[in-house]
């Protein structure tokens, strides 16, 4: 290798020629848009710790889908806020629950849209866990083995109202081969599975419980999420998912856990990076405060992401986005 004076590293940043050397740029078709339906709402209803995000009525949501479509946003994923709760969260695989309406008037008004749908059950259950709870050996816990039948019918129910892409986001084990043997007897073997394949027990997930109303009402999720010490698992749990038949994984949050996204990216399968409700807010916030600059960092923290491995990003940033490009 030639030293200075020969390489001159600046020669390639000059302001003509360094456009031309970018590795890796954000493109709009790899956004996702994540939105929030609440089945009790007339109006969007704003979401004081996500300032710029809303909870949107069933009756809304299509226009919003188009909204997004007419921005160049190819792919939304949605959360439901369901009228009813209980300890089954028997109202998430309810054929006309909220996120089955939505997924049908999405679809109806915008039939390209890939419609993702969030596999899980705490915004069901009245004690906001992710699936059905009951005695473990050490003592009141989410129970893998009768959730994951849960899984399999909620995502039935996605499929059958027109999903293109089912999203389990619990961390049982076994829910992605599970789902995708229910999906394919039901006849959906053209439904893809992306699986919250990596996802970590996270703080940044705070302002997206107020919005989705899913906070527990006791306990924590570090029974089955990951904890955000741990690299070796947090690969296995992406390895496994390979296995199990996911067709896209996922890493979750994405800014504070790069190395993990650069890992799972080299797994042979498409990668979606999840920047989350904490990582949105942070931003928001000192951006608000004048701070940060909102546009120049939510550019950096996209390209980042891209550059450690995403193939697809699911940011609350995607409209602005599309519309900055
Ligand atoms: C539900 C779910 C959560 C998020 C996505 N799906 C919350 C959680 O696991 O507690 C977080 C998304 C965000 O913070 O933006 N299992
Ligand atoms: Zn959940």
């Amino acid at each position: 290798m030639s030293i200075f004076p020969k390489r001159r590293m600046r020669r390639s940043r000059s302001r003509h020629i360094q456009p031309l050397l970018r590795e890796v740029s954000i493109s709009k078709n790899d956004l996702i848009a994540p939105l929030f339906v609440d089945e009790l709402i007339t109006k969007p209803k704003p979401l004081e710790a996500m300032p710029g995000q809303f909870r949107y009525p069933v009756s809304g949501i299509a226009s919003v889908a188009l909204d997004l479509w007419n921005l160049g946003i190819r792919s939304v994923l949605l959360f439901g806020i369901p009228k009813e709760k209980d300890a089954a969260g028997s109202s998430a695989y309810d054929p006309d629950g909220v996120v089955q309406q939505a997924v049908r008037k999405v679809k109806a008004t915008v039939p390209e849209m890939v419609v993702i749908t969030d596999v899980c059950a705490c915004e069901y259950t009245d004690h906001g866990h992710c699936g059905i709870i009951g005695q473990t050996r050490y003592g009141i816990d989410l129970l893998n083995d009768p959730s994951l039948e849960l899984m399999n019918r909620i995502a039935i129910s996605h499929a059958e109202s027109g999903a293109d892409i089912v999203a389990p986001s619990c961390m049982l084990d076994g829910m992605v081969g599970s789902i995708r043997t229910a999906l394919d007897e039901a006849g959906f073997e053209e439904v893809l599975i992306m699986s919250y394949s990596t996802k970590f027990a996270s703080a940044l997930y705070g302002p997206f419980r107020e919005a989705a109303d899913s906070g527990f009402s006791f306990g924590d999720r570090t029974t089955y999420q990951i904890n955000p010490a741990n690299r070796r698992e947090a690969i296995l749990e992406s390895q496994l998912d390979v296995e199990e038949g996911a067709d896209i994984l996922m890493v979750k949050p994405a800014g504070f856990y790069l190395d993990i996204l650069a890992e799972v990216a080299t797994m042979g399968l498409p990668v979606a990076a999840y920047q989350v409700s904490g990582e949105y807010s942070m931003i928001k916030s000192a951006a608000a405060n004048g701070w940060l600059k909102e546009k120049e960092t939510v550019i950096e923290s996209l390209t980042c992401i891209k550059r450690a491995g995403a193939d697809l990003i699911i940011t609350y940033f995607a409209a602005d986005v599309a519309r900055w490009l």
